[in-house]
């Protein structure tokens, strides 16, 4: 069965992120016809336009490693009520050089979970912004609002609660189809 190839980009560098885990938990609710792959974004230079005829090799792997993917899955906290900056430094990058974007036209879906009561809410209207100006289809509905709290994940890493368990299986089997019909 051809496999459905999805990039997955976590916005927390964190090593205990919640978003990472819900990045991974949310790959268990995916057909099996579905790969989902964190992508590496820790080790890119800041963005400087100078470099944009020289683009280092970890800013190259990025491009080459969405080119390759169906569609994107953004996980991601909300810092100071938008997104993290090394999740915009590697939007930035992979958009450039001008007219070489690895992001236009992939269908992507936007979550996010966080420690305030709003779960994210404001981050992920920036990031639609964001993606609107790269030609980025993101999936409207349902929103994907979470917060933190003990009983979300368990020991296994899947999500532990089954009211949630329940909308982010909602979540996925939208986001599969849409994600196919993009390709189609
Ligand atoms: C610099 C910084 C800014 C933050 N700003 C917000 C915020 O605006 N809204 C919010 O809900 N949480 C905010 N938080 C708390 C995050 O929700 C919390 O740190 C969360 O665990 C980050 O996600 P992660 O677990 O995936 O790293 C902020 C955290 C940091 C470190």
């Amino acid at each position: 069965m051809a496999q459905t190839r999805i990039a997955v980009i976590v916005g927390s560098l964190r090593k205990d992120s919640y978003n990472h885990k819900l990045a991974l938990a949310l790959a268990h609710l995916a057909p099996s016809d579905f790969t989902f792959e964190t992508l590496r974004i820790d080790d890119l230079p800041l963005y400087n336009q100078d470099e944009d005829g020289n683009q280092s090799a970890p800013v190259k792997r990025l491009k080459t490693e969405i080119a390759a993917a169906d569609g994107l899955l953004f996980v991601t906290p909300e810092y100071n009520r938008s997104i993290p900056g090394v999740l915009k430094n590697a939007i930035d990058q992979a958009s450039r050089p001008y007219g070489q974007s690895a992001w236009a036209g992939k269908p992507a879906g936007v979550v996010g979970i966080s420690v305030g009561a709003i779960g994210t809410a404001l981050a992920q209207q920036h990031l639609r912004n964001i993606l609107a100006y790269l030609d980025v289809p993101t999936m409207g509905a349902p929103e994907v609002f979470l917060q933190a709290k003990d009983d979300l994940f368990d020991d296994k890493g899947h999500i532990g609660n089954e009211g949630s368990k329940k909308f982010l299986q909602g979540w996925m089997d939208k986001y599969v189809g849409w994600v196919k019909s993009h390709a189609a």
